[in-house]
């Protein structure tokens, strides 16, 4: 045998390293997100960072045999060239192997082909426009979408005397579903749309279109604004400018009385109805140990839906990590979140495996006190609710 005599103890003990197989341990899973952590969304990357990170709290941060790296990119919000840019930096630089997060529709629109080209899952974690799921055939969405969330609170209308409803929606993906499904199914139930009008998604002045609402005196005004303050200074000027003196009622999605937002919304929100897949005083198992991680973790801040749409997408990741045995190859990702099942602190929730679009239980919910402190109360619901808007 023609064995090497080693020069040194050192080099011998390299050049045996070198001869034996490799014994890595597996290599981190490494996370990136791509999240508004500054500007006017920043609550939304709080939000869905602090649920991702109390899913690996509560669970562990290994899955599969491979610890959990998250690495968050600021997008600022509605800014599609920058999230582009910090998606292909997580991409090229940090070589992620998965890309999550997107909390507004332009900024998943932007990074969609990058998933495609790049093969890398993206696991949408709230950008809620339709045809989002639709932009790569790796996006995986665990929040919501407008038109599944719209259509319970138009039948709920048409059924409960609404005739005549404004529709108020902000000038962009979700807020054109969000108007196109509330008069599709108001519509049909014989309610009529007397008017509609779309509000700047960045810093909108509500006070022409309130007055125009007004001025119109429908039953009811159907509202979707992103989550935060648009909705808070929307309700204000609702109260102000008399509307609902005048005995106009406000029906919205429940992104207007997220629970980040309903503290500040007050006592005019009280009696608001919505509908929604989330409400933070969910009566179930789930939710209240989900609840309890999360103040247990944060102290005084609410969780919201962001929040759970985090939570349940490290879920997710977990989990189709686990039927993979750990690769996150984006083909054999997506084929392992088809068709999961699992019971969220929202209710019981499933991914389409033909759209890879979430089914959930959406419920119609009124704005109460509940012990001292401003609730979505649910009252009804419908359940495995698949997004309409779809073909
Ligand atoms: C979105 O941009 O898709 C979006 C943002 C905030 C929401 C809902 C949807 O509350």
């Amino acid at each position: 045998m023609n064995i090497p005599k080693c020069a040194s103890a050192v080099l011998c003990t390299l050049l045996a390293a070198a001869a034996a197989p490799p014994t890595f341990a597996a290599e981190a899973l490494k996370i990136g997100l791509v999240l508004p952590m500054s500007g006017p969304f920043a609550g939304y990357g709080r939000q869905i960072e602090d649920g991702v990170r109390l899913y690996l709290k509560v669970n562990g941060d290994t899955v599969a045999g491979r610890k959990v790296e998250l690495l968050v990119k600021d997008d600022t919000g509605v800014a599609p060239e920058i999230s582009k840019r910090v998606a292909q930096e997580l991409v090229v630089s940090d070589n992620v192997d998965i890309l999550a997060g997107f909390g507004l529709t332009p900024s998943a629109f932007a990074v969609a082909p990058i998933a495609t080209e790049a093969k890398k899952p993206m696991v949408v974690l709230n950008a809620a426009t339709s045809a989002v799921t639709t932009k790569s055939d790796y996006i995986v969405r665990t929040s919501m979408a407008l038109p599944q969330v719209t259509a319970p609170v138009a039948s709920w209308a048409a059924k409960n005397g609404i005739r005549k409803v404004f529709t108020v929606v902000a000038d962009y993906g979700p807020g054109h579903d969000a108007e196109a499904q509330f008069k599709k199914t108001f519509e049909a139930a014989g309610g009529e749309v007397v008017g509609e009008v779309r509000s700047p998604v960045k810093n909108p002045d509500f006070a022409p279109y309130l007055q125009k609402v007004k001025d119109a005196r429908p039953d009811a005004v159907f509202l979707f604004v992103p989550a935060g303050e648009q909705g808070v200074a929307f309700m204000k000027g609702f109260a102000e400018r008399g509307l609902e003196k005048a005995g106009i009622k406000l029906i919205a999605t429940g992104d207007l009385t997220a629970e980040t937002v309903i503290d500040a919304i007050g006592e005019p929100g009280l009696g608001v109805i919505t509908s929604f897949h989330y409400a933070e005083s969910h009566d179930s198992p789930e939710n209240k140990a989900f609840t309890h991680a999360w103040y247990q973790a944060y102290g005084p801040d609410r969780p919201d839906f962001m929040a759970v749409a985090g939570y349940d997408g490290m879920h997710l990741i977990a989990e189709a990590l686990k039927k993979t045995g750990g690769s996150a190859d984006a083909d054999k990702f997506i084929a392992a979140v088809k068709g999961m099942q699992w019971v969220s602190p929202r209710g019981p929730v499933s991914i389409d495996p033909t759209t890879r679009d979430i089914v959930q239980t959406v419920y119609i919910r009124k704005v109460e006190k509940v012990g001292g402190r401003y609730q979505n109360v649910e009252f009804d619901r419908v359940p495995d609710f698949r997004d309409p808007g779809k073909p």
